[in-house]
């Protein structure tokens, strides 16, 4: 009877997992859908394209209306890394750069966790230094993300800490650094499969900086300090830059930040 329990409770626990990620996943895919409609029109001609899962529905909602819908045709995406890159093909939108198209209407990317003053985390897949670069040339840069990145104060919701890109030979000064600067601990993202530190598409190496998380920190002055350090070359900090954050609802509604 024990065994059978334990299966029981097992077995509840996935399936919660499984209605939970297909809960985050609708959210996601309907302040995606939002945002594009509001933010890409026929006016839209140069867009940029952020990277990991939400993105995905916005460059599907975007393939729909090119496609299906007849629109968007002059449309030029710019890509904030690889993934964002093989979207952009694979949806056979047009591929642009920033050698070409330096001038971004909008952007549109997701985020790990966004504050109430819309200070946000990014940089959970890797992809922080081109997707900031791209949100800086962007004259609007809109945030899509579903309802588990919306807190309070940054910490709240991602335990992961913020991501730092850095030069591979430095990784050990730059941790100390951060570390007797801010506090918290700063480690080296590594493969899941053992095959060492993850690379970034730039060829450089991440960093996590769990910070100390009931520790009032000035964010504007934390990426600054963090981004001096030599070898550090962008930090998944994004302050003052959101134009708007979408996020989707667990009851299927869409709450916008300004
Ligand atoms: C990648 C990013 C992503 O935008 C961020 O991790 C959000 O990802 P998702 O849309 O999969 O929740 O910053 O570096």
């Amino acid at each position: 009877r024990l065994l059978l329990t334990g299966a029981t409770a097992l077995y509840s626990q996935a399936r919660d997992k499984m209605t939970d990620d297909i809960a985050v996943d609708a959210a996601k895919r309907t302040a995606a859908r939002t945002a594009v409609d509001q933010w890409v029109t026929e006016d839209t001609k140069i867009l940029g394209i952020g990277s990991g899962s939400t993105i995905v529905h916005a460059v599907q909602r975007i393939a729909e209306r090119r496609w299906k819908e007849g629109e968007l045709a002059d449309l030029i995406c710019v890509p904030s890394s690889y993934q964002a890159h093989h979207l952009i093909l694979d949806y056979n939108l047009n591929l642009g750069d920033l050698d070409r198209n330096p001038n971004i209407d909008v952007s549109i990317d997701g985020a790990d966790e966004v504050d109430r003053k819309m200070v946000l985390i990014k940089g959970g897949g890797g992809c922080l230094l081109q997707e900031k670069v791209v949100a800086n040339c962007a004259k609007h840069f809109i945030v899509v993300a579903d309802y588990t990145k919306n807190s309070a104060r940054l910490g709240e919701q991602w335990c992961r800490g913020i991501p730092i890109e850095v030069a591979p030979m430095a990784y050990v000064p730059i941790k100390l650094q951060i570390e007797a600067l801010f506090g918290g601990e700063a480690s080296l993202r590594m493969a899941k499969v053992k095959a060492g530190p993850i690379v970034t598409d730039n060829g450089n190496f991440l960093m996590d900086w769990r910070f100390i998380a009931n520790r009032e920190y000035d964010w504007a002055e934390v990426n600054t300090a963090i981004t001096m350090i030599p070898g550090v070359l962008e930090t998944g900090l994004f302050v003052n830059m959101a134009h708007k954050c979408y996020f989707g609802m667990a009851d299927g509604t869409v709450k916008v930040q300004n």
